[in-house]
């Protein structure tokens, strides 16, 4: 459930028209809903109830300032995987004794600023980050929290790009070597074992391969448990998929709920703290792009409605052929129905929001690209020197930029030209 909806022939974001939010900020432009972004996360935390847990939501999904801060103010914690993502909540009012850090790569000095701030947990991918981390810690005089991040090979069925989980993938430790793992970390002074992590893969839309994961990691702990190393937190991972088109994922109420009845039947479970790591179920449908039809382009083959956002604003559907519903804001003129690709500006035949759309516009008329929450903006780049778009947040009938458009001006700073060659001086 979001807070985009028609009414009257108009969509709204909550209570703002989009073409007001048009009017005013211009396109390209990406619109979240507050309220949309609160229901998401609360989702999660009313569905885990009493139970110990800590829903870290995942930075990368959607790092604006606002989208953290809110979230920040409802308790959330938060999954980073870099050291400019830990800034980010830091510079949003996020409680670092909250934050877990994820990834593949963490360099010394990602280390030892998240040590500084005091991290709750470092979700550790491989032996050598281990020893890493420990040297790291070390050098402060700290004792790193420390989690390993477990491959438990199970197949998520998803897109193979966002599938993490498997053998084949370059994350985490496989499960059959982790007590091994394990074994060092406990035994490395300047590491403390708290948790156990996972996180098998996103968009994932049935609930087997997260019920599996829960049943290998619960057995791994029972191992664990027999070699006297115990932990204080599982730490789940994000993935939960959402409806772009006619998927039907589990609500992240039913999804929680089905983990917790599944631990129910645990010994220790009482003692053991949930954790998640969610980013799309929490971000992806509080958002669309907001975008504008250029020029319609009718053809023999085909029919193009080229708009002013393009694969540099958003890249699901170039990269994942990803399937993001491309619907008029405003409905009420009543205009002719064509078959379109929509495109962007950019260079490159590639560049499509979406393919063979049934859509009455006509040119200058406005689209809402939907589900552009998450992995929207996070990924958006200036392939063609083109300004990356402003961002929104409407509350109510409030409506907040909450990042400024950028200018011609931004796109060269920080570039130099050469000196001026020997023979010309
Ligand atoms: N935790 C870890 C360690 C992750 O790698 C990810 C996502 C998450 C949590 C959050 O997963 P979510 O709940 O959002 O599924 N750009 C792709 C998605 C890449 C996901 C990467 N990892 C897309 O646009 O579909």
């Amino acid at each position: 459930m979001d807070h985009f909806e028609y009414r009257d022939g108009v969509m709204y974001a909550e209570d703002v028209p989009l073409m007001q939010v048009a009017e005013r900020i211009g396109t390209p432009c990406y619109v979240y809903s507050r309220a949309t972004l609160e229901r998401h996360f609360r989702a999660y935390s009313e569905a885990l109830g009493s139970h110990p847990h800590l829903i870290c939501y995942a930075v990368k999904a959607n790092s604006n300032l606002a989208v953290l801060g809110l979230l920040a103010r409802l308790g959330a914690g938060f999954d980073i995987v870099s050291v400019g993502e830990l800034e980010r909540v830091l510079a949003a009012g996020g409680d670092p004794a909250k934050v877990v850090f994820s990834g593949v790569a963490k360099q010394e000095n990602e280390m030892a600023r998240a040590l500084e701030v005091g991290i709750k947990c470092f979700n550790v991918e491989s032996l050598p980050e281990l020893e890493r981390l420990d040297a790291v810690a070390g050098g402060l005089g700290k004792v790193a929290p420390v989690s390993l991040r477990v491959n438990p090979d199970v197949d998520a069925r998803t897109h193979p790009y966002i599938s993490t989980g498997l053998k084949a993938n370059k994350f985490g430790i496989p499960v059959d070597e982790a007590l091994t793992v394990y074994e060092r970390a406990a035994a490395l002074p300047n590491l403390k074992v708290v948790g156990l992590d996972c996180h098998i893969g996103s968009q994932l839309t049935e609930l087997a391969p997260f019920l599996d994961a829960l049943d290998r990691l619960l057995l791994l702990l029972d191992k664990l448990k027999a070699r006297g190393i115990e932990v204080e937190h599982l730490d789940l991972g994000g993935g939960l998929g959402v409806p772009y088109r006619d998927e039907r994922p589990p609500a992240p109420f039913d999804y929680a709920a089905s983990l917790l009845e599944r631990l129910s039947q645990w010994q220790g479970r009482q003692a053991l703290t949930l954790l998640f790591e969610p980013g799309r179920s929490i971000a992806a449908n509080a958002g669309v792009l907001l975008t504008r039809v250029e020029f319609l382009k009718p053809g023999e083959e085909k029919s193009f409605a080229i708009v002013d956002a393009g694969m540099n604003d958003l890249i699901r559907p170039a990269l994942y052929q990803a399937w993001q519903a491309i619907l008029p804001v405003d409905t009420r003129t009543p205009r002719d129905t064509g078959t379109y690709d929509v495109v962007g500006p950019v260079c490159e035949t590639g560049d499509f929001l979406g393919k063979e759309r049934e859509l009455a516009i006509a040119a200058g008329d406005l689209l809402a690209v939907r589900s552009a929450g998450a992995y929207g903006f996070v990924m958006a780049s200036n392939y063609n020197s083109r300004p990356r778009p402003a961002e929104v947040m409407v509350d109510g009938d409030r409506l907040h930029l909450v990042r400024r458009r950028e200018r011609l001006s931004d796109l060269w700073a920080g570039e130099a030209l050469l000196p001026e060659p020997e023979e010309a001086r």
